[in-house]
């Protein structure tokens, strides 16, 4: 792999549930130690992404490659080795409330590799230390607040020295200042260890200040893939835009007027409820009127 290739590559990814097209040729790439940022509404299929990224299930087709090696496919064994390389901060924590902050960091270390107990203890003080906890060490999860289990969840996800972090949603459910701090430490660590960085988040304060590059997903379509000027340029403009781009600016501003709020209006309620079919015809919607009789 040369050194400008691709850390994470994405061709053509495309996924459906249960007949639904929950991603259609999703297509984006991230270079060594850019943070990238998928946003996107409720729904359009961030997880999903993230989740095929990680190897937790394949696409339906496309092609998805973490060090130019096709994770699609890949066996058991290769997942693993590959999972070692990379932290995932998943959206609650995901802490054993049963072990305190400092067994939860170290847990990973144990699994993972025969370090003997003296040298996982210092590393575990020192992935507890970047993440400011270490006074914290001894606590279990139910005594330390949102944020702190945040850190901690972080500090576990660097346990293995990843080269990759994954975030899904970091700053979910926490206050403005806090959720601050989170995004301040993903941009200390970025710099700081070199990490990629992959963040999901629907948040626009916390993605204009983390991002390198941003990825808009709209309903399982990439509408753009580009760096942060451009979004930021996209967000300030005023006037007459492409449909597209006005979507785009309108997630971006948050405004309460725009292609996206006109769609809704628009949209079906059946299609609403049942989303975009695929292929299938639409079963015709039984009228509730008749079949009382009335
Ligand atoms: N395992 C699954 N089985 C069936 N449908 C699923 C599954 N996982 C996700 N979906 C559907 O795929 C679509 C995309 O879901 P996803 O979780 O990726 O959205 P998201 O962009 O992360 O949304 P949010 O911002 O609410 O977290 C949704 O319609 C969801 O209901
Ligand atoms: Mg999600």
């Amino acid at each position: 792999m040369s050194d400008d290739s691709p850390v994470i590559s994405l061709k053509q990814v495309r996924k459906s549930f249960d007949g639904r097209v929950v991603l259609d040729d999703v297509t984006f790439d991230v270079q060594k130690g850019q943070t990238i940022v998928i946003m996107g509404g409720s729904g359009c299929g961030k997880s999903t992404t993230l989740r095929m990224i990680i190897g937790s299930f394949p696409p339906d087709s496309g092609s998805i490659q973490l060090w130019g090696e096709e994770v699609t496919g890949a066996g058991e064994a290769k997942l693993n080795e590959l999972r070692k390389k990379f932290g995932i901060l998943f959206q609650s924590g995901a802490l054993f409330n049963s072990m305190t902050i400092a067994q939860n960091v170290a847990l990973p270390l144990t699994e993972h590799t025969d370090l003997d107990p003296s040298t996982v203890e210092i590393m575990v003080k020192i992935k507890l230390e970047l993440v400011g906890l270490r006074e914290h060490a001894d606590k279990y999860p139910a005594q330390i607040s949102g944020g702190m289990k945040k850190r901690a969840g972080l500090a576990r996800a660097l346990a293995l020295d990843p080269q990759i972090l994954f975030y899904d949603e970091p700053s979910a459910g926490l206050d403005p200042v806090t959720s601050a701090e989170i995004d301040q430490l993903i941009i200390d660590l970025s710099k700081k260890l070199h990490v990629t960085s992959v963040v999901v988040t629907h948040e626009m304060d916390s993605a204009f200040t983390i991002a390198d590059r941003m990825v808009m997903l709209d309903k399982g379509r990439v509408l753009a893939v580009e760096d942060r000027a451009w979004f930021e340029k996209l967000r300030d403009t005023e006037g007459e835009l492409p449909t597209d781009q006005a979507l785009i600016r309108q997630f971006l501003r948050g405004d309460p007027e725009g292609p996206i709020t006109q769609r809704k209006q628009t949209t079906g309620y059946a299609e609403d409820l049942l989303g975009e079919a695929e292929q299938a015809p639409r079963a015709p919607v039984p009228s509730v009127v008749s079949s009382r009789g009335a």
